[in-house]
């Protein structure tokens, strides 16, 4: 079912947007390595930080700790992890850091002592995403790769399989269901045809693995969850074979061959109970909203999607457009419906973390008209209405992923706090930006790091 088109060689991408002199991808420019672990105390802030934020804003990304033995086709999803925290406590930006997560490439460049814990899987790109697990924070990437659970301040305490009850791997985009305070996860390994669907007790233990034949070796970054299911979203991207053999560090490849479908796994159930529901077409996603059970049975996935991804090879993720659609899965028909919500390009689809797999109504993106140079603006979309507000962060400004926090005591969703980490062009410095979600256009803090911060991925509020 999996067509293996490795062989295609002509990338369709306007590399000279990208290259550096020396012709490298996704090494110059703010894509490139900090190479200093830097801790800096009393930030610099413009405005006023909330007096009640008090925890972390911590987001990772891509860092290599070594020179690549081949930079032009470097890919940016490949290299060790970087972290960067900013700790914030009564108004005050008490710190920044950054710290190499301490997968074995970098504690052997370092020459430090290998964490502890398990030695299964591999552990050298833990840098896709940073959660809070139970009662810990882990830095978790896909595909077989150890979660690393985190100390306070970002350095890497050890591997975990969480007390060895993981399945064969862990995802770096889990969801945890509010109202349980479990953490659901559909996972996979480039080697095998199926996922594992995973459910982590609010102890840091998983308590249930559900095995899922996949036909052919699938790429799955991200899931849905809604109250009666978790989604398996099998898409068509797949590990091309051909291409690993020929040498390419992350053999992933577009192939619409493939097909594209929605998998509805009752939360308790098994994998004979999977409903799937068909695409039409085969668009590509990466990355979802949030999704909830609609009365009519039917489930509903706000998503942010790709016309096709990974077309010729797998150096550039994103430099195709995505917008938010709408699919509906009807369990009744077995198939899904799309519907355009909002034409902006956009990625990185955020919203109330308390509303998780229910009806909801505010999205929160990244935009820019020009994606391939960079994010330029934050995107409130309002479900309900159908209407978004755009706000960008000014001349050369970059951002990346924007989180949301609620506002200390409100259960409202929307009252809260927007907070992105924003490179400045122009000075290759970062802030953070602080906005509360009802007033987009007035920042309420600016607080200046005095590093700059690569592109990267994702990130989480770890409050206090
Ligand atoms: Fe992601």
């Amino acid at each position: 079912m999996t067509l293996d088109n490795a062989e295609a060689t002509e990338p369709r991408r306007d590399d000279s947007l990208y290259l550096s002199r020396d012709g490298s991808l996704y090494l110059s420019g703010n894509y490139a390595p900090v190479l200093e672990e830097v801790t800096a105390y009393d930030l610099s802030v413009d405005g006023k930080i909330p007096a009640e934020l008090s925890g972390r804003l911590i987001r990772v990304g891509p860092n290599p700790i070594a020179p690549v033995d081949d930079p032009v086709n470097h890919n940016w999803l490949t290299g060790a992890g970087m972290l960067h925290g900013v700790r914030l406590r009564d108004g005050k930006a008490e710190w920044y850091r950054n710290r190499f997560v301490r997968g074995t490439d970098v504690q052997m460049a370092l020459g430090e002592p290998a964490p502890p814990g398990p030695t299964r899987g591999y552990d050298a790109a833990n840098n896709t995403h940073v959660l809070k697990i139970g009662k810990g924070t882990y830095a978790l990437t896909e595909a077989g790769c150890l979660p690393m659970l985190l100390s306070y301040d970002l350095m890497t305490e050890a591997r975990s399989d969480f007390g060895g009850t993981m399945g064969d791997a862990f995802t770096a985009h889990p969801r945890v269901d509010p109202l349980t305070g479990e953490t659901h996860a559909i996972t996979y390994t480039p080697s095998q045809e199926k996922v594992q669907y995973q459910v982590v007790t609010t102890e840091g233990r998983v308590r249930r693995i559900v095995d899922v034949p996949l036909p052919g070796h699938v790429m799955v970054h991200d899931m849905c969850l809604t109250q009666k299911y978790a989604v398996i979203l099998d898409m068509p991207v797949t590990f091309s074979q051909l291409a690993a053999m020929s040498g390419d560090p992350l053999p992933l490849r577009w192939t619409p061959d493939h097909g594209c479908r929605v998998g509805l796994l009752p939360r308790e159930g098994t994998a004979e109970d999977v409903v799937w529901c068909e695409l039409p077409g085969t668009p590509f996603v990466f990355h979802t909203g949030n999704a909830y059970d609609a009365a009519d049975g039917t489930v509903v996935m706000d998503v942010v999607r790709y016309e096709s991804m990974y077309y010729t090879n797998s150096l550039s993720a994103f430099e195709d457009e995505a917008r938010l659609y709408r699919w509906t899965a009807d369990p009744a028909t077995g198939k899904v419906t799309e519907q355009l919500l909002d034409d902006h390009a956009q990625e990185f689809p955020r919203y109330d973390d308390r509303v998780t797999g229910q009806d909801y109504r505010y999205s929160y993106t990244v935009t820019s008209d020009d994606v391939p140079k960079g994010f330029t603006g934050l995107l409130k979309y309002d479900v309900k209405r159908g209407t978004s507000e755009r706000v960008d962060y000014g001349h050369g400004m970059l951002t990346m992923e924007t989180v949301f926090v609620p506002s200390a005591g409100s259960s409202a969703e929307d009252d809260g706090w927007l907070m992105a980490y924003v490179h400045d062009a122009t000075t290759e410095r970062c802030d953070v930006v602080i906005r509360h979600a009802q007033d987009l256009a007035n920042p309420v803090a600016t607080i200046h790091l005095p590093t700059r911060v690569p592109f990267g991925f994702h990130g989480s509020w770890i409050a206090d």
